[in-house]
């Protein structure tokens, strides 16, 4: 309960300060991709996944999108990589196509 009023309050906040709210659990965040194709974060496929805010947010991803994703970050589990390295989710390697769409 404690953590549903927490969650509630959050989202409360974000849409009162007026912030583009594309985010999850329920929305996408699209990165242009740096000319391997468009990337889109899917909110709800990672939710299904019983990820919980706290297993992202603030460790792995402020809550402001800002992150830039360099091909250091891919090999390096950093940002999406600390899951998708290949033993929590589907790894970078060979798997561009999954994450980045032309
Ligand atoms: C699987 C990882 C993941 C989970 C789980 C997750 N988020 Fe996020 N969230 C992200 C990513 C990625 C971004 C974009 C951050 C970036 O690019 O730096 C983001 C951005 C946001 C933003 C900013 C959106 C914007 O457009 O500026 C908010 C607010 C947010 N998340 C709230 C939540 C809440 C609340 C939950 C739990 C209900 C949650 N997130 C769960 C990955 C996650
Ligand atoms: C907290 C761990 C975690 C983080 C962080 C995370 N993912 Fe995932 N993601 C998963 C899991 C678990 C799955 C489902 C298992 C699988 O497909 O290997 C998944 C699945 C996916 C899928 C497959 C969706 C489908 O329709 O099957 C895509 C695409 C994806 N993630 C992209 C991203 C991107 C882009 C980021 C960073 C912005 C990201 N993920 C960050 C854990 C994570
Ligand atoms: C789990 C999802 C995911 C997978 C798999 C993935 N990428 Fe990415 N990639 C991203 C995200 C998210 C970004 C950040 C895009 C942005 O900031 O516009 C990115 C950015 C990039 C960039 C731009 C880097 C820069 O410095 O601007 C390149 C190039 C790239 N990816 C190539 C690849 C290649 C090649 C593969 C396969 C070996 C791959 N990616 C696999 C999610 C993924």
């Amino acid at each position: 309960m404690k953590t549903v009023v927490t969650i509630m309050a959050v989202w409360i906040a974000v849409v009162f300060i007026g912030s583009t709210f594309a985010s999850p659990p329920g929305r996408n965040v699209e990165y242009a991709g740096g000319g391997a194709g468009k990337v889109i974060f899917d909110g709800r496929v990672h939710a299904d996944q019983k990820i919980r805010c706290a297993d992202c947010h603030p460790k792995i991803f402020t809550m402001k999108k800002e992150s830039r994703m360099t091909m250091a970050d891919h090999n390096a589990n950093r940002f999406c990589f600390a899951c998708h390295d290949g033993k929590r989710a589907f790894s970078a390697a060979n798997n561009c196509a999954k994450c980045h769409k032309k």
